[in-house]
């Protein structure tokens, strides 16, 4: 495991890398500060929209990571690359087509970091897996699950390393919660709740998209659609995918097995004109796990409306666990009051052991409640307590730098492709159940990787005339 949870050495770390940030645009002066030269990656970035540039903002923070080149088809995006990089010391070259950028970088490349629209990332993944280049691509993996299953499939003839953008795998905070928090604070947790709730404009729009006649080349119907790929099942798969593909990868994580069924529920007319794709969606998985019980997670992404923001939650008998990516958002554990649940001691020695912070606020709680406590119908609420790890870096930084440690070193990846594909079978079999209006049963088998599909039988050869 790339993290060290233990408390002191983390925030050892931790400090460390804080004491970084400030110069971090000197990091990349000159070689020289970041170790030996054949320790240096060489990277190209395909696509270098909304997302890349986020990613952008970890990669120059990473020593020994240089970015070489860049690929888009729109030619603003590249600019905007190469003046970026300009800032940290990187003369970067740019390319429309990535077919050119792996012909001519070949030998200045050693991977390969992929933003691009969903439905691009198996030609492009493939391409560059095939070119012999190690690969971190975005999540949704695709939004077609035939071309994830493709990714696998060629990760594994290739040998290349491949991560999948699901940068919650390395965050520590989250990493504590799932290998710490919820397998030994909560007690039996038979409940999770996510949600994403979040304001969308009606479509993008910009001045001066890229040429028609360069949308057309690239397989895009118009500008409308290029802008707002998310909302039409050709190129994304709508909020579900969108959004829902961080947080339901979150449930399978925790509990260490896939859904065994899914009930969906969506709409598309939250936008006038109404979206392809459903705008909103309220799920229900079950997972039944090894020992015969069962578990439910439920599911709520909304983009018409903010309130309540984007969190999980994982209820269990003894606690329970609000996270989310920004901390502000959710970073307790919240003790219940109940007969027969954790003492004080108990609650403490978590405490002690460093996975919990100390909470004063939770004794004065319990005693200004203590008299309504009789009363069984209401739960005494105790106040969270603040989980005590932390994260001082860019969201996405420790994936890119588990991917980067694994180029190097060979460690294993938080998030290889083979997991992913479980949480894309997940995902997308959500607007699948919403589509027919029943409930989806996962056959487990679904979970693994299918062989290629077999290429069509060629026409029978007629027989020679006699
Ligand atoms: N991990 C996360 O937190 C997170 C957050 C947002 C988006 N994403 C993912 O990142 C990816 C990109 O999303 P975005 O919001 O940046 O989208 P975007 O539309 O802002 O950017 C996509 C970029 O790809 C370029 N592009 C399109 N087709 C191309 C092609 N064939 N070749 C080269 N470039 C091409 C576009 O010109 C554009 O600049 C998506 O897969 C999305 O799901 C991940």
């Amino acid at each position: 495991m790339e993290f060290n949870l233990n408390r002191r050495s983390f925030v050892k770390g931790a400090a460390a890398t804080a004491a970084f940030l400030p110069s971090f645009n000197i990091l990349h002066a000159e070689d020289a500060t970041i170790g030996p030269k054949d320790d240096q990656i060489n990277v190209g970035l395909i696509g270098f929209g909304k997302e890349a540039r986020v990613l952008s903002e970890s990669l120059v923070r990473i020593p020994g990571v240089r970015v070489r080149a860049v690929c888009d088809i729109w030619k603003f995006q590249c600019q905007q690359a190469k003046a970026f990089f300009k800032g940290y010391g990187m003369d970067v070259k740019s390319y429309e087509d990535y077919r050119e950028m792996l012909e001519k970088e070949d030998k200045n490349i050693d991977a390969v970091v992929i933003a691009t629209p969903d439905w691009m990332h198996c030609e492009h993944t493939c391409a560059c897996l095939r070119a012999g280049k190690h690969v971190y691509c975005e999540k949704e993996m695709s939004n077609k699950l035939e071309q994830a299953a493709e990714m696998c499939r060629v990760q594994k003839e290739t040998g290349k390393l491949l991560q999948i953008g699901h940068q919650r795998r390395s965050n520590p905070r989250y990493r504590h919660c799932f290998e710490n928090i919820v397998p030994n604070m909560l007690g039996r947790v038979t409940t999770a709740y996510a949600q994403w709730n979040r304001t969308l404009a009606p479509f993008f729009t910009y001045k001066k998209p890229p040429k028609q006649e360069i949308l057309t080349k690239y397989g895009y119907e118009n500008a409308e659609q290029y802008l707002n790929w998310r909302w039409f099942y050709k190129y994304g798969g709508g909020s579900m995918v969108d959004l829902g593909s961080h947080q339901i990868d979150l449930f399978i994580w925790a509990w260490g097995v896939p859904p065994s069924s899914v009930r969906a529920v969506g709409g598309k007319d939250a936008f006038n004109p109404p979206r392809m794709a459903y705008d909103r969606m309220y799920c229900i998985y079950e997972f039944k796990m090894p020992d015969g019980t069962k578990n439910e997670a439920i599911y709520q992404v909304i983009s018409s409306n903010s309130r309540g923001g984007f969190y999980e939650q994982f209820m269990g008998m003894n606690a329970s666990l609000t996270i989310a990516e920004i901390s502000a958002r959710g970073n307790t554990v919240q003790r219940e009051l109940r007969e027969g649940g954790l003492s004080d001691a108990e609650w403490q020695k978590f405490i002690d052991k460093g996975w919990i912070l100390p909470n004063e606020g939770d004794k004065i709680k319990k005693e200004v409640t203590k008299d309504i406590a009789v009363d069984t119908r209401i739960s005494v609420q105790a106040n969270g307590n603040a989980l005590a790890v932390t994260m001082n870096k860019p969201a996405h930084m420790p994936h890119l730098e588990n991917f980067f440690a694994a180029c190097r070193h060979g460690t294993p990846l938080n998030c290889p492709c083979e997991l992913a594909y479980e949480s894309a079978v997940a995902v997308l079999a959500a607007n699948v159940s919403a589509d027919r209006g029943e409930v989806y049963r996962f056959k487990p088998e679904e979970f693994k990787v299918p062989p290629r599909p077999a290429a069509p039988a060629a026409p029978a050869v007629p027989a020679p005339k006699a």
